[in-house]
């Protein structure tokens, strides 16, 4: 017998209120489409602000050689070449759009004398392509975005609601269920498709720019749903999260601040990056500045809680650094007592990102699962194995879009579909009830505590840095941690209960986790962010390879998918990067690569 739960019915579900899920919403409604946007947390809160230094897009407007073909170029070769090629391609182009679309919706820049949106340099860009608001980029797109979203007919917005589970009809996506987070009370939704735009997961890791809702629900909704996730071991450690005091460990500096000139120096003094990318320096990519922290630190040069030093203050005076970087710098005086303008940083590696998600289909976004599509950092594929800052918000702009139109076309054209399962939701129902049920199960289990542990087995074994040893370890604990979680129960009831929610939230993080580390267990090589100590190079064979995790009845495995290769009028592209070294390029691609860079460095 079913708990009673409240219906919803609408053409196009957006799960997620982050710049993906707000622009995929716009979409779907001006396709004509009733839309509802759900949200775990409050409209305008996501991880989206933490991408603070920009959006980046070929505007050219500081520097004109840039155009799309470089941005696409350097998004290739910082991902390393694993990159959907065909995603690159679409968000080079289109995002320069997108950044003038903001722009008409009211989204304020900063802006060059002449009036036109400032750009400024970031990580592996060739050119100066960032465009920003002061450190606040993300939060100007969030706020622009949700007004734009609310003016816009046919919406719909229902907050703190946590989704479980994704209902099928057949092998097409036609629902979920859920609950509200404030009451407890479960919600079915009945939907012509789906979109999930639910972020990252940064959670399961100790130190992370994430706030408490990157707890992967959307790729495990996928994923158990029968959807590929893809590129999973790609995570990114930003380099520069906060080190101290520990409450505030992992928070976002953002890049922005090397960006405008900011310099990492060691215990000695010295400005390592020399030592490590001597024609980048603090703008080499952020797997390799991370992991060049990290190395310092391991080599004794650390700072005093294991970072490095991140000098802005001599570079430009007070004046410049409070009006280009007013967040940083309110947010080292009121939680670190430090006065950016006067003192250095400290800083070190905190997990920002997910390169890897939901495998999607390059023009559509699309998953393997007819009616349910994924955008923005849930969606894997056009990063490859690490991602440039400011691809980000583009990222969610491109492909929220593209989305929002797919999945209204499906819903147009397949209906809403009435007969969702009470098996089903009675089964869910169930599951999350049990966690409030005092039935007697011994030894009790608090979900936080296993929450704190599986932290502690991800950052250690899964981390910066892995082994098939260290990631062996880190599975085995996943399995004992998912035993412990099955005897989690908690007390105080359906109504704003954190510790209820977190029980389930860990079955999601659990998935997750184990997709993480089975995949690093597959690529054995070292590429972009997945750093192997035991396999420290490239593989060319693997260069040719995704890896997809997939169910498998009860368990997860993992399959190798040949990557499409880039067609040879793409491969002649890279060399517009300034960072384009035809001695690395793989021998599959050297019969069309050019033996120069075109730009020079
Ligand atoms: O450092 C930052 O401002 C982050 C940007 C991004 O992740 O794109």
């Amino acid at each position: 017998m079913n708990e009673p739960y409240t219906t919803h019915e609408c053409d196009v579900l957006v799960v997620g209120a982050g710049g993906a899920g707000m622009r995929a919403a716009v979409a779907a409604a001006e396709a004509g489409c009733s839309t509802l946007v759900v949200s775990k947390s409050l409209l305008g809160k996501a991880h989206t602000v933490m991408a603070e230094g920009g959006v980046s897009a070929a505007l050219g407007n500081l520097d004109g050689e840039d155009d799309w073909e470089t941005h696409f170029a350097d998004t290739m070769l910082g991902g390393q070449l694993v990159n959907n090629w065909r995603m690159v391609d679409l968000y080079a182009r289109d995002v320069i759009d997108r950044v003038y679309e903001l722009e008409r919706w009211g989204g304020i820049f900063d802006r060059t004398d002449d009036g036109r949106i400032m750009q400024r340099p970031f990580g592996a860009h060739s050119w100066k392509r960032l465009c920003y608001v002061g450190d606040r980029t993300g939060l100007e797109l969030i706020r622009t975005c949700q007004d734009k979203l609310v003016h816009t007919p046919g919406v719909d917005v229902h907050m703190e609601y946590t989704l479980t589970r994704l209902l099928k009809d057949g092998d097409r996506v036609c629902g979920a269920i859920g609950y509200r987070r404030n009451d407890g009370r479960f919600v079915a939704i009945k939907a012509g498709a789906v979109v999930l735009a639910t972020g990252g997961w940064g959670r399961m890791f100790r130190h992370t720019s994430n706030s408490w809702e990157g707890t992967g629900d959307g790729a495990a909704l996928a994923y158990n749903a029968g959807a590929d996730l893809l590129d999973m071991e790609f995570m990114q450690f930003h380099p520069t999260g906060m080190m101290w005091p520990p409450g505030v460990r992992g928070l976002l500096v953002t890049e922005a601040v090397r960006g405008e000139g900011g310099i990492l120096k060691n215990s000695d003094g010295r400005r390592f990056m020399l030592d490590y990318d001597a024609k980048k320096m603090e703008l080499s990519s952020r797997d390799v500045v991370a992991r060049s922290i990290y190395k310092e630190v391991k080599a004794g040069r650390g700072s005093p809680h294991g970072g490095a030093f991140l000098d802005i203050a001599s570079v430009h005076d007070a004046v410049y650094i409070k009006s280009k970087l007013p967040s940083m710098y309110e947010q080292f005086h009121a939680l670190a007592a430090v006065d950016i303008t006067q003192e250095p940083m400290e800083v070190g590696p905190t997990i920002h990102y997910t390169m890897g998600g939901v495998r999607v289909e390059a023009e559509t976004a699309a998953t393997t699962v007819p009616g349910l599509y994924a955008a923005g950092e849930v969606a894997g594929g056009l990063h490859g194995a690490n991602r440039l800052g400011g691809n980000s918000l583009g990222d969610i702009l491109v492909f929220g879009r593209c989305a929002g139109i797919a999945a209204a076309e499906f819903a147009k054209s397949n209906g809403v579909r009435r007969n969702v399962s009470e098996t089903e939701i009675a089964e869910e129902q169930r599951s999350m009830l049990a966690y409030l049920d005092d039935d007697g199960v011994k030894p009790v289990e608090n979900p936080y505590l296993v929450h704190v542990d599986l932290q502690k087995a991800m950052q250690d074994d899964a981390g910066i840095g892995r082994s098939e040893e260290s990631l062996t370890r880190a599975l085995n604990a996943i399995g004992e941690l998912r035993l412990r979680a099955a005897r989690a129960r908690v007390g105080g009831g359906r109504v704003l209960n954190p510790g209820w929610h977190t029980c389930r939230d860990l079955e999601n993080m659990f998935v997750i986790s184990e997709a993480i580390v089975r995949s690093a267990l597959s690529r054995r090589e070292s590429r972009g962010s997945q750093w192997r100590f035991d396999f420290e190079n490239k593989d060319e064979t693997l260069g040719q390879v995704n890896f997809a995790v997939r169910r498998d009845g009860e368990g997860m495995k993992v399959v190798g998918v040949p990557l499409e290769l880039m067609p040879p009028e793409a491969v002649k592209r890279l060399a517009k990067s300034r960072f384009y070294d035809a001695a690395t390029m793989p021998s599959y691609y050297r019969d069309a690569a050019p033996a120069t860079s075109e730009a020079g460095a």
